[in-house]
């Protein structure tokens, strides 16, 4: 009688272990025929009334279905949780072919890319690359360079001063001083760097702009040889039809001095709107370094000489691209500059 029970409960527990559809049907199936007041348990209960003959039989049937019965839960457990983390990993599956997320990429802006080219041009002359402070002393910026206090060359350029001695540098001249200072000739070195002077913005001014310095001291050194380093320069910038002029000029620093005109490399020198009918194109102020300059820096006039010269970046970039309002290189505009 009580066999007969223990196999059907037995059976009857089987299937529905096996047809348990989760976890928690599972647990209440364990419950059910298992637990303390499961339907196994209540069978081992009633043994105390077998004889004593039949009670170890019943009981080690008992035992055997009991035992078979927490195997198949533990198999059946076993098997959700290998679904779940099946069913998991499948949720977390990356498609590593799939198309990613675009990052647009940038690039070099505009005044950048023409700086490269003239280091890049400067460089293969056997230049080295200098720089120096933009919070400058007046001594480097004016006095060094011939620009005493009151001179009339400190009206052209409106200067942000800072105390009555420390300002924001108004040109790279600066550089050449303090180069000299430290180094002995030959020297061959351009300087480029920001520049700031007090103008309101408009097409082409503007308070923050761009130099690039040259400073070439060694013995010997004429007017020739910064004549054919500008020609180099204009030839790889402008394209190799281009010729140079130099115009005399007057700056503080240098003696003689000229101001610098490429021909206009659209009309060629005819004369077009892009020259104002000229034919010709300022692009730079150079001359013969001043003795007193040299001095300044630290080097004998008597023994060495020198040239120099200041470029605009901005006014070559203009002209280099047909650029006609110097605000669209500060103004981060990707329309304008996705187009270099
Ligand atoms: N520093 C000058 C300026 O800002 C440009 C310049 C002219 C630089 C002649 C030079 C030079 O080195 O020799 O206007």
């Amino acid at each position: 009688m009580i066999k007969s029970q223990l196999e059907s409960i037995r059976q009857a527990a089987a299937e529905k272990i096996a047809s348990a559809e989760d976890r928690a049907e599972l647990e209440s199936l364990r419950v059910a025929y298992l637990g303390k007041k499961g339907e196994l348990t209540a069978i081992l209960k009633q043994m105390g009334g077998l004889s004593a003959e039949e009670r170890p039989v019943v009981g080690q049937l008992a035992n055997e279905a009991r035992t078979y019965l927490e195997e198949l839960i533990a198999l059946s457990l076993q098997r959700f949780k290998s679904l779940e983390k099946n069913a998991r990993l499948a949720g977390e599956t990356i498609d590593v072919t799939m198309p990613g997320t675009p990052v647009p990429r940038g690039h070099k802006h505009p005044l950048s890319i023409v700086l490269d080219e003239v280091k890049e041009i400067f460089l293969g002359m056997g230049f080295s690359v200098a720089s120096g402070p933009e919070v400058e002393l007046d001594y480097y910026n004016f006095e060094a360079l011939n620009i005493p206090p009151g001179h009339p060359a400190r009206d052209t350029q409106d200067t942000f001063y800072i105390t009555e001695n420390i300002l924001l540098r108004t040109q790279t001249s600066p550089v050449q001083i303090r180069y000299m200072e430290s180094h002995k000739p030959p020297i061959r070195i351009i300087a480029p760097g920001r520049v700031y002077r007090s103008d309101a913005v408009d097409a082409t001014h503007s308070p923050l702009f761009h130099q690039i310095e040259g400073l070439v001291v060694d013995r010997g050194i004429t007017m020739g040889d910064l004549k054919a380093c500008l020609e180099a320069l204009a030839k790889e910038l402008f394209g190799q039809a281009t010729k140079i002029r130099l115009r005399p000029h007057h700056f503080p620093f240098t003696e003689p001095s000229c101001e610098v005109d490429v021909s206009c490399f659209r009309c060629g020198g005819e004369g077009c709107s892009m020259c104002k009918g000229e034919g010709w194109i300022e692009i730079l102020g150079a001359g013969m370094v001043h003795p007193q300059v040299l001095r300044n820096g630290g080097i004998d006039p008597g023994e060495f000489s020198g040239f120099a010269f200041g470029v605009g970046l901005e006014r070559i970039v203009m002209a280099r691209y047909r650029i006609d309002d110097l605000r669209l290189f500060y103004e981060n505009d990707i329309r304008f500059l996705s187009q270099f």
